[in-house]
């Protein structure tokens, strides 16, 4: 079963966004596999962000990534890469579609709010940066 990489960033975190994402990702239908709130140093932030580092904001996007606490996440479920970053909407909030994670609680940017990886390349990459293998939990739903 396909997994990906979900993280609330830390304007998301602060503005108590943690249990409304949770929860649109529960109702769908997904599956929790692991949860933490964390710092982001900065030597994960730069690996995590790697592909961006020759872009201009590179510099502010590993600032506030490391600026607060995240909550970082493993969702499992069918199609979770592709369908939790329709769930997300654009990644600037802007031009996100309403009833979208961005489009309905972001404003800027850099301050989007949620981060979910893009691939199941990066799904599985940025999954090993942040946890453990043994952080991976398996459970029934239906007890
Ligand atoms: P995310 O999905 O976490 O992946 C890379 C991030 O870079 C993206 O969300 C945005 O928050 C951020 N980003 C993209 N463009 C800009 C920009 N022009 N200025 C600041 N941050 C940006």
């Amino acid at each position: 079963m396909e997994q990906t990489f979900i993280m609330v960033k830390p304007d998301g975190v602060q503005r108590n966004l943690i249990g409304e994402i949770v929860q649109r990702f529960e109702k769908k239908g997904y599956t929790l596999k692991a949860a933490k709130l964390m710092d982001v140093s900065n030597a994960l932030a730069e690996e995590h962000y790697g592909e961006h580092k020759d872009k201009p904001f590179f510099g502010e996007l590993v600032g506030f990534i490391t600026s607060a606490p995240v909550f970082a996440m493993v969702w499992e479920g069918e199609n979770v890469i592709k369908t939790a970053r329709s769930m997300m909407g654009s990644t600037n909030p802007a031009e996100a579609q309403p009833g979208t994670i961005r489009g309905d609680y972001g404003v800027e940017v850099a301050k989007n709010v949620i981060h979910g990886s893009d691939s199941p390349e990066s799904a599985e990459r940025e999954i090993g940066l942040f946890f453990n293998e043994s952080d991976i939990l398996s459970y029934k739903k239906d007890i």
